[in-house]
């Protein structure tokens, strides 16, 4: 007899996002007509930037002909692209990695779920709520949690982003063995400052704890002063890994392509105490569990870092953000207090109303398709996310929607 992973039976009936998309399905076929406009999940609608359109076409022109072929890369990735990462990424902002601490992957969604399958069963894990849902899920598959109860799962330890805290929990009072963390943060769009992660670096090495820490909205942050890496703080290296990606910054939601930032003096411990580099553990995952991305997806991460590549890349990410921008406006305008959206692409709005019933009310009489911030936990509850991406006109139009429905 095949027996199941009962672990599978605890988790919420499907992905958060999965749940959305059949949703809006059903709004469709009762409404062939409406057309819908997505503010929900956080796809992205530019174009790739040309630099990394013209390396990709170059790059694919190599895999035509045997002299420049390339079969099976690297698993970790091509040292062109691993190099420039740990350069431009890091090191230029004083934060030190080197490029074989850099492990290319296809998606960040991936290797933050993928990464605890490094650790013992019994661990204790910290995640945020709201929180985004794969850090939960993932723990949820492997056994580490015990039943959902009252909006949680039994065996976490939740840290609550609230109004009163900006949306950036402090340490825990207890000990914890994990942590994840994201800034800028999915989804309320909050930032965490040099400060605030300091108090986290010293509270993983006191712990001896590790940080899982997803920076994949790194680019949009524009205040200078605020980090975009953890690694930006000192000690970081020895208590936390990094999580990047491509796909919101320079469109590569289609394309894939992410890294993993494991230092090498970064630790974990066996039952007796022994410490270990994790660096070499998710080297071991990484290579038997994955082949690499291909060359030429590398070839069109790597055009990001070069020549005209950095500007076209900043006109992006800017183009979003002036969505977010003109969303945060409105919405206050409407009476809805916002969070995030100015070193984000997210914004974090009071719904002042259950997020399901916002949600359905956004669907169902502007077309307008939000995320419930319960979907995201508990302390979600009461709000909703709204995303920067899309184009500025179907924004724009969005918005004038939402006005009808809201403003009364
Ligand atoms: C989101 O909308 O939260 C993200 O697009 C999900 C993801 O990146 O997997």
């Amino acid at each position: 007899m095949i027996r199941l992973n009962e672990n599978y039976l605890k988790l919420q009936s499907s992905y958060l996002f999965s749940d959305i998309d059949k949703r809006v399905a059903a709004f469709k076929r009762e409404h062939p007509d409406r057309e819908i406009i997505k503010l929900g999940i956080g796809d992205v609608t530019r174009a790739l930037p040309k630099a990394c359109i013209e390396a990709f076409h170059k790059a694919v022109d190599e895999m035509a002909s045997d002299a420049t072929f390339r079969g099976y890369g690297p698993e970790q990735g091509y040292d062109f692209l691993r190099e420039k990462v740990a350069e431009y990424d890091f090191r230029r902002r004083g934060a030190e990695v080197d490029a074989d601490e850099v492990f290319i992957s296809d998606g960040a969604k991936c290797d933050t779920g993928n990464f605890q399958e490094l650790f013992a069963d019994d661990i204790t894990i910290a995640v945020p709520d709201p929180v985004y849902p794969v850090y939960v899920d993932t723990n949820v598959m492997a056994g580490r949690t015990g039943n959902f109860s009252n909006g949680r799962y039994q065996g976490f330890v939740y840290l609550d982003c609230t109004r009163e805290n900006g949306f950036v929990p402090g340490v825990p009072d207890a000990h914890v063995d994990c942590i994840y963390l994201c800034y800028p943060n999915n989804p309320t769009g909050a930032v965490a400052t040099k400060a605030q992660l300091r108090q986290w670096v010293d509270y993983a090495r006191q712990e001896k704890a590790l940080i899982l820490f997803d920076a994949a909205y790194a680019a949009f942050v524009c205040d200078e002063s605020l980090p975009q890496s953890i690694y930006e703080i000192e000690g970081a290296r020895e208590v936390a890994v990094e999580f990047r990606s491509y796909s919101k910054t320079a469109g590569f939601t289609g394309t894939r392509c992410a890294y993993t930032v494991v230092p090498k003096n970064c630790l974990a411990y066996d039952s007796g105490g022994a410490a270990y580099p994790l660096h070499r553990f998710w080297n071991r995952r990484h290579t038997t569990k994955f082949n690499g991305v291909s060359y030429p997806v590398q070839r069109a991460a790597e055009a990001i870092y070069l020549g005209d590549g950095p500007r076209q890349l900043r006109e992006i990410t800017d183009y979003y953000m002036a969505n977010a921008a003109m969303i945060r406006g409105r919405m206050t305008k409407l009476g809805y207090v916002c969070t995030g959206g100015s070193n984000a692409p997210y914004l974090w709005i009071d719904a002042k109303t259950d997020s399901w019933n916002f949600f359905d009310l956004l669907l169902q009489k502007a077309g307008v398709v939000c995320t419930p911030g319960a979907g995201f936990g508990k302390c979600g509850e009461g709000y909703v996310r709204i995303s920067a991406f899309n184009n500025p006109t179907r924004v724009s139009l969005a918005l004038d929607r939402i006005t009808k429905v809201l403003g009364g």
